[in-house]
């Protein structure tokens, strides 16, 4: 008694301004809070965390995500609505057959390939969202990650200054619009837009990000136009190569991605020859009250 072993991760860089690859742990068991600590701090520090390997079913998945803190519950739209996931994939839910791509499940996932951080849109910002993959197409269907942190250290000094004080409103009945589907009038009362600060401060690092993306509606007390301008601005500027990474899928891949300072997006597969099954966790950013610093 009285020593014990200390174990390291590995973690691999995947570019030099996001994304780290960790192995060296099962994180399907329970892991103890010295390794748990060293992915946190990975996590902060870059972002994206791809772990492969490492097979998942709900039970671990979530075992795993709530180490990260509590998890959210998935809104009324997604398939598995009242449960703790969000179910991406071109495989009904209780049949196990394929959704026909007309199918309003599918549009509904369409808006997934618009550049977007999870649940901007609700009141209770997230932390990170952990994707795991069951069922992978053999082409196609990889996910994109970009850093608006690596962006916010980009910006000149005169943009800063200019979004430093900006809320957004951000709404999904409005980002859903986008790529055509309409929620039905209960559906949209159920899910009021939300107000975030535009420049995020990461409580840990102090390091500054910016929350936009597919559900930034709107710049609070700007007109339309110029508020469309900055936002379509700011994501394209996000989004160029040196700030992203591209995750092509294996199965049993699991990667936790930062909703404060990642955008990310879903790429085409063809769905009407392939199965894709991924199982999203969402974490609450519990810590942080809307708009405060
Ligand atoms: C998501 O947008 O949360 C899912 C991304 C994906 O399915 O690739």
């Amino acid at each position: 008694s009285g020593w014990s072993i200390r174990m390291d991760l590995t973690i691999k860089p995947l570019t030099p301004r996001l994304g780290a690859l960790i192995s060296g742990v099962d994180i399907g068991r329970a892991i103890s809070d010295d390794v748990f600590g060293q992915i946190r701090a990975a996590f902060e520090q870059h972002s994206v965390l791809v772990f492969s390997d490492q097979p998942m079913d709900d039970a671990r998945q979530i075992a795993f995500s709530e180490r990260f803190g509590p998890l959210e519950r998935t809104v009324p739209s997604n398939p598995a609505a009242g449960s703790v996931f969000a179910r991406q994939s071109n495989i009904d839910i209780n049949t196990g057959e394929a959704i026909p791509v007309d199918d309003r499940r599918m549009l509904y996932q369409k808006a997934n390939m618009l550049w977007h951080a999870d649940s901007t849109f609700k009141e209770t910002q997230s932390l990170c969202s952990i994707l795991s993959a069951r069922e992978v197409p053999p082409l196609g269907g990889a996910t994109e990650f970009a850093s608006t942190r690596a962006l916010y250290d980009e910006l000149p000094a005169w943009l800063r200054e200019e979004i430093e004080d900006l809320e957004v409103e951000h709404d999904l009945v409005y980002s859903r619009r986008i790529v055509g589907f309409e929620f039905t009038d209960d559906e949209a009362a159920a899910m009021p837009s939300a107000h975030h600060r535009l420049v995020q401060i990461n409580p840990v690092t102090g390091r500054k990000s910016l929350l936009i993306g597919a559900h930034a509606k709107c710049v609070i007390g700007w007109p339309e136009s110029r508020s469309r301008e900055l936002l379509d601005d700011l994501l394209e500027r996000t989004t160029k190569s040196v700030n992203c990474y591209r995750h092509e899928w294996k199965t049993n891949d699991v990667v936790v991605w930062d909703n404060r300072s990642i955008l990310h997006r879903a790429t085409p597969y063809d769905a009407s020859k392939y199965r894709r099954l991924m199982q999203r966790t969402t974490v609450s950013f519990a810590a942080q009250t809307t708009c405060s610093r």
